[in-house]
């Protein structure tokens, strides 16, 4: 196979601008880090879903920064060529400037991210900006934004009515003022992320919202059956890796409970004249 070379800001925009879709996906742990890596995907996204995909808590809010360090450093062992975006957990960056940017600084200096996401539009700018100048790319995320879900009502289409699609409209505008190098639209109508997409200078990618957008994310978890709660509509399953699991461990129960496993070519021996030393060593009484 041919070698990768590493994915770059400019090669992202480049992409963008001959019209080429970008790849992203999200990932946790260094095992399906090597397999994002060999795909070749552009983007990897070490999400705050991982509260949910890896740890299996019920919302992504009790994700702390040491949890999200400890996942992102693995992925970046598993691919060192995707550009990876550490997410910012609950209560990372909403209390003030100063703690957005020693977070975001976190995920560069000891997971190796090439960049950072946030959830929010304009209220957020003062964060985006913050951590810009620190030299930290950010990715904005609009739409449904699972940190806010108590207040969006429950996880659903955002930006259904024309108010709220004006102000998303104007949100990407604002994140992309603030120096945002992309954002990201969760949940949102294809028309509107349409009219994001055709208004961005900075790629714009979609989970759930139409194939207008600049490149396209799916959760690894809702694409391969690993999330025994539900896969949400606007995922696609591309295998079924808990069904393969799933069944393996049924036959290793088997296997083990019928004394079919271990086969003689899956452990070791010593030799014979060993074997007699040790019962002598262990009972001198019984040696011959
Ligand atoms: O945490 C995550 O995986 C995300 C996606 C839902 C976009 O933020």
């Amino acid at each position: 196979m041919q070698e990768r070379t590493k994915v770059t800001l400019p090669f992202l925009f480049d992409k963008m601008m001959k019209g080429t879709p970008l790849t992203m996906i999200t990932c946790y742990d260094y095992p399906m880090a090597h397999l994002v890596e060999q795909a070749g995907i552009d983007i990897v996204l070490v999400g705050d879903s991982l509260g949910m995909t890896m740890l299996g808590y019920d919302s992504t809010l009790p994700v702390t920064m040491n949890d999200m360090i400890r996942h992102a450093a693995a992925v970046r062992r598993g691919t060192s060529k995707s550009w990876l975006i550490g997410d910012m957990p609950y209560m990372s960056y909403q209390a003030s400037d100063e703690s957005a940017v020693l977070n975001a600084g976190r995920f560069m200096a000891e997971a190796g991210c090439d960049g950072i996401k946030l959830e929010g539009g304009q209220e957020v700018t003062p964060r985006v900006r913050a951590i810009v100048a620190a030299g930290i790319p950010v990715m904005g995320h609009l739409g449904l934004t699972p940190q806010s879900v108590s207040s969006l009502g429950g996880f659903r289409l955002q930006g259904k009515g024309a108010k709220q699609a004006k102000k998303m409209v104007d949100d990407a505008r604002a994140l992309e003022e603030a120096g945002g190098m992309a954002i990201l639209l969760e949940l949102v109508p294809d028309q509107v992320c349409g009219l994001i997409t055709d208004r961005s200078k900075i790629p714009i990618i979609s989970l759930g919202s139409g194939p207008r957008a600049h490149g396209q994310l799916l959760i690894f978890h809702d694409m391969f059956g690993l999330y025994p709660k539900f896969t949400p509509k606007m995922a696609k399953k591309y295998g079924d890796a808990g069904k393969v699991i799933g069944d393996g461990l049924r036959q290793y129960v088997a296997e083990v409970t019928g004394r079919v496993f271990p086969e003689p070519e899956r452990y070791f021996g010593i030799k014979q004249e060993e074997y007699a030393e040790l019962l002598r060593l262990l009972n001198p009484a019984d040696a011959p």
